[in-house]
């Protein structure tokens, strides 16, 4: 494996994602792990040090246990990184008169580098920084420039060091691809050969070290990410696992019996505990998304501990959490975005120890691994449903009215899209009650009552994704049907923002 020591830049979950497309299997750690905790990783290939934010002059500036250079381990250092080394190695990194981003053609000074190994001289690639490396460290040749940036790449081939100011891991650097490849491949000598299959063996070969023969809460909520994790569990566990359906009431319309029937087919334990007046009793009066968040994430902790006390000896709570939930709920080197309910939200005291198999990989990695798994399409590509419901779709203070408009809406949206026949051509859709009323017309009356908000967006991982481009009429029956069939909506919006600037839900 290769792994990615993470100093904060928004583009370090792609690098691990690149590795893997190679077949090297890769993961995002800490930059606070020590060359010794890096060697009990077992089998790491090479290191890189990836871009991040900050100056590695400034003083809360991340930095890197220095011993790692000493393990024999190839290291490359990507922006941050570049200039991470060069402090450490006594060369010079200066503040830039201008920050230079945007594509711009790298000029490649060594033509044997095993880096650059096959690629032209001149390269398109993406710079991204402020800082610059002004003097190489001793020992390290100059491989690549700019116009902009006179060291834009080093390397020390005696040592295995290399260095590039760019970001070989986005598409905007054209044949950056290679150079990750020739990194992973003739520098590291990694072999390649990482499959779903092999995610799937390691998964359960840890799983069952972690979990012995003791026993596994799993929160299941129907959708993919937990689904996948259960049939993992199974496969790892069997029937030391048990699994717990909890109806918060914030589920789309006849969503419980549907999710019950769906998962009997692969033969789980699972209890289904009716929590409607537990969410929304607690959630009563509660107008903050973030408090929001936390309140149902706690609860679904303190679900699962009062059913777990009910069985005896379960020491493990089992989630889906996925990389994309662990970024955006705020790391140590990455800012919160919102917290997710399985992350941000699970409340301090919690008594279990986590299981968390997916939480290096995106979403359209996991619906790889379900296939891997022999799990059903239909399953497997199911839309995205976020564990805090339509919670988040009813914004500010949920009440079983607001929660009544978006449930029905929603099941007309979906309705309609599926007639169309454009579920596949769209990630993730669905309707939401922004809180505001408006003055309408119908039957000559005057009506002052709800909007509701139309999201439909297409993503591949949800990271980020642009508004789906419905058809007009489509979007006319959607409106037409909505106003005519659920009570005290006289208006509907169509979001036409992409994610950034705008994230998925709207709270
Ligand atoms: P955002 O709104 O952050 O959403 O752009 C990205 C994807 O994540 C889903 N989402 C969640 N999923 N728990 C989840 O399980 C959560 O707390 C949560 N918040 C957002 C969202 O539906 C979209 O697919």
């Amino acid at each position: 494996k290769i792994i990615v020591l993470d100093f904060g830049s928004q583009y370090n979950q792609l690098i691990t994602r690149r590795l893997r497309e190679l077949g090297v299997y890769s993961e995002l750690l800490s930059n606070k792990l020590t060359a010794d905790e890096i060697i009990a990783k077992g089998n790491v290939k090479g290191i890189i040090l990836s871009g991040g934010p900050k100056s590695v002059y400034a003083n809360d500036a991340y930095h890197v246990d220095p011993a790692i250079f000493e393990l024999g381990i190839p290291v490359l250092g990507i922006c941050y990184g570049m200039q991470l080394i060069t402090y450490l190695f006594k060369g010079k990194v200066e503040r830039g008169h201008h920050r230079e981003y945007g594509q711009a053609p790298i000029q490649i000074l060594k033509n044997d580098s095993a880096f650059f190994k096959g690629l032209g001289d001149s390269q398109q690639v993406l710079m991204s920084h402020g800082d610059l490396v002004t003097q190489a460290p001793q020992g390290f040749e100059v491989t690549g420039q700019t116009a902009a940036c006179p060291i834009a790449a080093f390397e020390n081939p005696e040592r295995n060091i290399y260095g590039v100011q760019f970001h070989p891991e986005v598409r905007l650097s054209v044949n950056g691809n290679t150079m990750l490849k020739n990194f992973a491949f003739n520098i590291c000598g990694a072999q390649g050969n990482w499959t779903m299959e092999n995610f799937i063996d390691l998964a359960v070969q840890s799983i069952q070290e972690k979990v012995g023969n003791r026993k596994v809460l799993l929160g299941l909520s129907g959708g993919v990410d937990s689904s996948v994790v259960g049939v993992l569990l199974q496969k790892a566990i069997g029937d030391q696992l048990v699994c717990i359906f909890v109806d918060h009431g914030l589920l789309r319309k006849n969503e419980g019996d549907s999710v019950m029937a769906t998962l009997e087919q692969f033969g789980l334990h699972i209890i289904r505990v009716d929590a409607k007046d537990r969410f929304l009793g607690k959630l009563a009066g509660v107008a903050d998304p973030e408090r929001k968040r936390k309140i149902i994430g706690n609860e679904f902790v303190y679900v699962f501990d009062d059913e777990a006390s009910k069985l005896n000896g379960i020491d493990f709570l089992a989630q889906g959490t996925l990389y994309t939930d662990v970024i955006e709920s705020g790391t140590d080197s990455a800012q919160t975005i919102k917290s997710h309910h399985n992350v941000g939200g699970l409340p301090e005291d919690m008594q279990f120890e986590l299981i968390e198999p997916l939480n290096t990989l995106f979403k359209d990695e996991v619906r790889a691994l379900g296939e891997a798994l022999g799990m059903p399409h239909n399953i497997v590509w199911r839309q995205p449903f976020p564990g805090p419901g339509l919670a988040i779709r009813v914004l500010g203070e949920v009440t079983e009215e607001k929660l009544e408009i978006v449930r029905e809406s929603d099941a007309i949206l979906r309705e309609v899209i599926a007639q169309r026949g454009l579920e596949k051509d769209v990630w993730q859709y669905f309707t939401v009650l922004p809180n505001v009323k408006s003055v309408g017309v119908m039957g000559d009356e005057r009506t002052y009552d709800h909007m509701v908000g139309i999201r439909a967006i297409t993503s591949i991982d949800g990271m980020t994704g642009e508004f789906a481009q419905l058809p007009w009429d489509v979007l006319q029956e959607i409106s037409t049907r909505i106003v005519n069939e659920v009570a005290h909506v006289n208006r509907i919006v169509y979001d036409i923002t992409g994610k950034p600037p705008a994230t998925i839900e709207w709270e």
